[in-house]
């Protein structure tokens, strides 16, 4: 195991691709240079780790070497405040990838939360639950990808019959940000394997994709593309993936997308064009009557955003939107996690529209959706270090007993009798 480890760094050594890669740490201080961050957003020399926000806290940006003297003009010609977050990027992702095979592999059906698990362990555990917990749990394969890879959703359910309410949770359709797939299986794990939280199954339904991306999961596995955010489609001749989040069809394109198939917020040929969103939309189309919540895990920034992504306007319901996000904030903090910032994507954030959230409320009808965008590393890359995984992802269940207790109460008087 360590003689492998080593030959493998030698290996990466001499195809390092994050060599000098420096990211930056960028404090707007007011909403002029938020302008000026905004049209740095639809190049592809720069790619934003964390997103860009109107409440003047630091944006990271992660910056090739040749492009890092434009930069640091560009941000003192404007008086931006940065600092150097990360000062060689293949530094840290060896130091993470050495880490990550360190740990010895878990057995087949077994899942960690100490380590960030490959596909095909996920996988492998969603079987083995299907088979250990077979009363409980279904699994339904919602297509392939580009790729060839199933994706699968587990359904969780005490009462499959009962025409309960659904609530519906998926993670990881942007790859690199693999906090958010260990976020969905830890919520996976306690819902089926600890019978503490049984009665959250009482009156709702649970439906979860833990990895909308597998193929650009996988890939963001191998060292050498670390910071791999798309899908692996083929675009144009020399670049790969369309933002999958950036390709949902509700005013797609309409802001903070790029037409160019090599940048990373790329918003494909046309909408839908992936089929991995086109799994994801034929999936909550079949499920929308009983779907009453929609969560779309991320990270990284420590925000609970709610619709609307393409519009500043807000959406009919958002005092209750808003609301809920508080309440499953204050579990959050109350079992110790970092408080997040509350509210509509547009006032928090730069405009970004074509996202599965607004997709979901606006299109399928799931008037409460929300995109969680979980911790992030910071100096220790872009993903929080694996021995942190745990604290996370129990901190933001805290959250998820708050969301779901919501939906329970608030359909149980009416939801037995079927609709005419
Ligand atoms: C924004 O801040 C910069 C530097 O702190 C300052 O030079 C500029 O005048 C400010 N712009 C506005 C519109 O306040
Ligand atoms: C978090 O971890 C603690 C300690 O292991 C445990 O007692 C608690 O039930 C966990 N909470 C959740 C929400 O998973
Ligand atoms: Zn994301």
């Amino acid at each position: 195991m360590y003689i492998v480890g080593v030959f493998y760094s030698l290996l990466v050594l001499v195809s390092a691709n994050y060599e000098s890669y420096k990211v930056y740490s960028v404090i707007p201080a007011n909403r002029t240079h938020i302008e000026l961050l905004g049209l740095l957003l639809s190049t592809d020399k720069l790619d934003f780790w964390s997103r860009l926000s109107y409440d003047s806290r630091s944006v990271d940006i992660m910056v090739p070497p040749q492009e890092q003297r434009d930069f640091i003009m560009y941000l003192k010609k404007h008086d931006i405040q940065y600092e150097v977050l990360i000062d060689n990027l293949e530094t840290v992702i060896q130091r993470e990838h050495v880490k990550q095979q360190l740990i010895p592999r878990t057995f087949r059906g077994k899942i960690s939360f100490s380590k960030y698990n490959t596909f095909n362990d996920i996988n492998a555990y969603l079987y083995q639950l299907q088979m250990d917990y077979h009363n409980l749990v279904k699994l339904q394969n919602i297509g392939t990808t580009y790729e060839k890879r199933g994706m699968v959703v587990i359904q969780i359910s005490s009462n499959p019959s009962a025409n309960n309410p659904i609530i519906f949770i998926d993670g990881g359709i942007h790859a690199r940000e693999w906090i958010a797939p260990a976020q969905v299986l830890y919520i996976i794990n306690q819902l089926v394997e600890n019978p503490a939280n049984r009665d959250l199954l009482d009156d709702v339904d649970w439906h979860i994709l833990p990895v909308a991306n597998p193929d650009g999961y996988e890939y963001s596995q191998t060292i050498n593309h670390r910071m791999w955010r798309k899908t692996r489609s083929q675009q144009a001749k020399n670049c790969m993936g369309t933002d999958a989040n950036r390709n949902f069809e509700f005013y797609w394109g309409l802001s903070g997308a790029s037409s160019n198939p090599c940048a990373d917020t790329y918003k494909g040929p046309k909408p839908f064009s992936e089929v991995e969103t086109q799994n994801l939309r034929d999936y909550l189309l079949k499920i929308k009557k009983n779907a009453k919540l929609y969560l779309t895990f991320h990270s990284y920034g420590n925000l609970i955003l709610y619709p609307w992504g393409y519009t500043s306007e807000l959406p009919h319901d958002e005092f209750e939107l808003r609301t809920l996000a508080k309440e499953v904030n204050d579990a959050i903090v109350k079992a110790g996690g970092p408080s997040y910032t509350i509210g509509s994507s547009t006032n928090v954030l730069y405009a970004a529209a074509g996202g599965s959230d607004d997709w979901a409320k606006g299109v399928a009808g799931i008037e409460l959706s929300y995109t969680i965008e979980l911790p992030g590393g910071k100096k220790n890359g872009f993903d929080i270090p694996a021995n942190e995984i745990l604290k996370v992802v129990n901190q933001t269940f805290a959250g998820m007993i708050v969301y779901g207790k919501y939906i329970s109460v608030k359909y149980k008087d009416t939801w037995r009798f079927p609709e005419k």
